[in-house]
Parts: C-alpha cells; sequence; structure tokens
C-alpha cells in the first residue's frame, strides 16, 4: 500500500486549487436515475469514491462517460444516461465499500418502484445507522422490509407525497427524501432537514433537471412531485472541507495559501473558528486567502449540523490547536466515536485528553515526526496537517483514506512548498 513521507517545518505560500465536493457529487450522481435523460456533471473531483459510485450506477445499467479534460487538470465532466435500469439491487460488495452507496435507495425507488440496498453496516466513525433514511421513505408511501443483510423497499402504485418531521438532522436522509419526493405524486413537505451547502447544490440540480422545490437551504423543504424529470448539466460546487483543510495547513504552518475556488459563504463557522484562533482569512478575486500573522490561540469549539461547525473538519483543527497557545475544547456532538486520530497525534507530541464527547487540547510548542496511519478520511488529512508541521519525518500509512476524499493531495501540497511525496508499495 502506498504511503505519504512528509518532511515537515515547511510554511506553505502559493495557490492551492480546490476541487469539486466530493459529498455534493455523491448525491449528484445518483440524481441520474431519476430520468432516462443525461445528466452532464461538470467540475467532478478525480476520486475514488467518485469511481467506485460510477461502478454502482453501471451495476444499475447506466452509462457514465467520462469527456477527456486532460490528465494535469483537476475535474471531470460525467455524463450519467439511465435509458434503461437493468437492476435495482446495490450489492453488498460495492456498498460495503462506500456508506454513500444508500443514495441510490430514494432514486431507484422514485423512478423503478423498487430498491434492494445492501445495510451499510458501521464504520470508523460509529454506528451510522440508516433508520431515518427508511422512515422519511415510508411516509413517501414506501414498505420497507430488511432481510438477510439488505434493505428491501417497494411502492406499487408509486411514491406519494407526504408530510416527514426528521427527529435529529441527517444529511444523507435528507437527501434520499428530497430524491424520493421530487418523482412522488402530489406534495412533501420535510422539516427539520439538513441545511448543508451540498443540500442546496442538490436542490439546484433537481431543480435544474426540472423538479419543483420551494425552501432551499431552510429547515423546511416544499416539494411537489412532477410526472418526468429531464437531463441537465451541472457543475459541482467547490469542496469546503478540502478548502478547510488547506486553511489549517496554512494555519499550522504559518504560511499564506491563496484557496482558488474556495467560497467563503459556504465555509461559515470554520472561518469563524479559524479567525478566532488567529488566522487571517481574506476573501480575493479568485477565492480565499489564508495566512498565520502571528502565534496560533486555543479556541472551544464543538460541531453540529450546518450552519455550525462542520464534524467533518473536527480533527483536522484538532491538530492545528495542537500546536496553538493555550488550552483548546473540541466537542464532537455527530459522531460518537471520531477521536481516532488523537491517539496518533499523541505519538507526534501532541497533548490531548479525551473525555466522553470532549477532547482537551494544550498547545505544544512543536510536533515531532513519526510513522503513523489513520482509519478514517478527515484523520488521515489531521495526520498529514500534523507531519507538515512536525520537525523531522512522518509517514502516513493507509492512503488509500486519503485518496477517497483529496484530489491529488500531494501534487497541490508540493506546489506550495510542502516537502512531501508518496512512495509506492512496488
Ligand atoms: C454526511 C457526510 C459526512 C458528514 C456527515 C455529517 C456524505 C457522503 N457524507 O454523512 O461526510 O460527516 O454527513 O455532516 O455526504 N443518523 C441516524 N439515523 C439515520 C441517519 C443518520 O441516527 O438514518 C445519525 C448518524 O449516526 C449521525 C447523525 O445522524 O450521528 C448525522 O449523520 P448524517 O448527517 O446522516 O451523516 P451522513 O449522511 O452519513
Amino acid at each position: 500500500m502506498d504511503k505519504i513521507v512528509i518532511r515537515g517545518g515547511k510554511p506553505l505560500s502559493g495557490r492551492i486549487p480546490i476541487s469539486g465536493a466530493k459529498n455534493a457529487a455523491l448525491t449528484l450522481m445518483p440524481c441520474a436515475l431519476l430520468t432516462d435523460e443525461p445528466l452532464t456533471l461538470r467540475n467532478l473531483p478525480r476520486l475514488a469514491d467518485i469511481d467506485t459510485f460510477g461502478h454502482l450506477l453501471n451495476n444499475h445499467g447506466l452509462s457514465t462517460t467520462i469527456e477527456g479534460t486532460h490528465p494535469d487538470e483537476f475535474g471531470r465532466v460525467m455524463t450519467i444516461r439511465a435509458n434503461r435500469i437493468t437492476s435495482t439491487v446495490a450489492p453488498y460488495d460495492i456498498v460495503r465499500k462506500m456508506r454513500a452507496s444508500i443514495l441510490v435507495l430514494g432514486p431507484l425507488l422514485a423512478r423503478a418502484g423498487e430498491a434492494t440496498v445492501s445495510l451499510p453496516g458501521g464504520c470508523a466513525i460509529g454506528n451510522r445507522p440508516i433508520d431515518l433514511h427508511l422512515k422519511a421513505l415510508e411516509h413517501l408511501g414506501a414498505e420497507i422490509e430488511l432481510a438477510a443483510g439488505y434493505v428491501k423497499a417497494t411502492a406499487k402504485g408509486g411514491l406519494r407525497g407526504g408530510k416527514y418531521v426528521f427527529p435529529l438532522v441527517s444529511v444523507g436522509a435528507t437527501e434520499n427524501a428530497v430524491m424520493a419526493a421530487v418523482l412522488a405524486r402530489g406534495e412533501s413537505v420535510l422539516e427539520n432537514v439538513a441545511r448543508e451547502p451540498e443540500i442546496v447544490d442538490l436542490c439546484n440540480c433537481l431543480r435544474a433537471m426540472g423538479a419543483k422545490i420551494e425552501g432551499i437551504g431552510t429547515e423546511r423543504l416544499r416539494i411537489t412531485g412532477v410526472r418526468d424529470l429531464h437531463g441537465a448539466t451541472y457543475a459541482v460546487m467547490p469542496d469546503r472541507i478540502e478548502a478547510g483543510s488547506y486553511a489549517c495547513a496554512a494555519a499550522i504552518t504559518g504560511g499564506e495559501v491563496e484557496l482558488v475556488g474556495a467560497s467563503e459563504a459556504d465555509l461559515g463557522s470554520t472561518l469563524d473558528s479559524l479567525r478566532e484562533a488567529g488566522v487571517e482569512v481574506t476573501p480575493t478575486a479568485d477565492g480565499l486567502s489564508v495566512k498565520r500573522l502571528n502565534g496560533l490561540r486555543g479556541v472551544t469549539v464543538s460541531t453540529a449540523p450546518y450552519p455550525g461547525f462542520p464534524t467533518d473538519m473536527q480533527a483536522q483543527f484538532m491538530s492545528m490547536l495542537a500546536v496553538a497557545e493555550g488550552a483548546s475544547l473540541l466537542t464532537e456532538t455527530i459522531f460518537e466515536n471520531r477521536f481516532m486520530h488523537v491517539p496518533e497525534l499523541s505519538r507526534m507530541g501532541a497533548d490531548i485528553t479525551v473525555r466522553g464527547r470532549s477532547a482537551v487540547v494544550r498547545g505544544v510548542a512543536g510536533l515531532t515526526g513519526a510513522p503513523v496511519m489513520a482509519t478514517d478520511l478527515r484523520a488521515s488529512m489531521s495526520l498529514v496537517l500534523a507531519g507538515l508541521a512536525a520537525s523531522g519525518e512522518t509517514t502516513v500509512n493507509r492512503v488509500y483514506h486519503l485518496d477517497r476524499g483529496y484530489e491529488r493531495l500531494e501534487e497541490k501540497l508540493s506546489a506550495v512548498g510542502a516537502d512531501i511525496e508518496r512512495i509506492g508499495d512496488g
């Protein structure tokens, strides 16, 4: 397996292009199931998860065509077409690789009247049940059975509009419900929905395909089902988590980086906390400039659904705060098991104590390089950040986690002065 080797201590300086958002792409791709016309997605990131989702769609009988952007360019254009759905089964072998596969459930059900999807099971950051996905679909007229590790959902006469109030905010369950409701008969009202920018991206794409959705960006969506949707061309939003991660890279190394294409509005609470920690963030004509002026200061951060501080930025912030002056308190409220980077950061010299859902980070003068590994994507990024700031050499193992979510990480970082390389196992 590939490794990433970083010789730390170099302030970053220059421009980093921000790719299309992984989490937006993973909910835009299944929209292609909702129409027999082609859906063309621009600015799709080159990531392992996108390829896996493409294979899943191929397995349902969809064609996926990637247009030739030059290999040196970032982003891709993919046209997905579902003239015919040849299988409504999402098999275990694909779903186990990627939880987001559950996002075919709503659209398959809406278009084909049935869907059988393997249960995703647990994952490294907690249990992650799908009960809310299923309840929302039941409120739209689906019948759900669970057997042999699969969810079988059927809607014999088609889905019908309904009302569902989510008992807790779920990004994925909101996405499945929205993708189902756009083709349901009549009006649906979904309350306490997730308001993440990726949900806004989904709704905008569906509108471009002819869906009728009101309340986009609020906690209440009113959707009037239509008989058919049509094809569209849609550009995936920039990745706010990738942008936030590179902002932390500039901050932790004491550098200055321009995040090209990053959107200030989408990064709201991440930027608030960065500024509170002493990082200067300024909008530019092309994106955002991030600069650390003096030392970093400890802050208190609690993860929450959007517009709160994203759980997907918690690990990267922890690395940055490990070298801040004073103590920080990080509380994780979304996932129960999302501090697995802590023991690895401690091995690099960080002073972190975990008590239940909170971590107290006492800033240290410096980190030292070490061989490390993480069990999930954002935790792996937190180790890369720590390596960029540490003295000596850091080897990050299990690079496949990073390949799921950061397009050409080492290329982007070395272009701004990091000493980072990928070492293949061959
Ligand atoms: C999505 C993102 C992930 C991000 C997360 C929270 C994608 C592909 N992934 O994941 O990167 O960390 O949002 O911002 O977009 N829950 C239930 N029952 C359900 C569904 C969720 O109890 O049916 C719980 C989860 O266990 C978790 C919380 O709700 O505690 C939020 O999870 P959710 O927003 O659904 O996360 P995902 O959509 O899986």
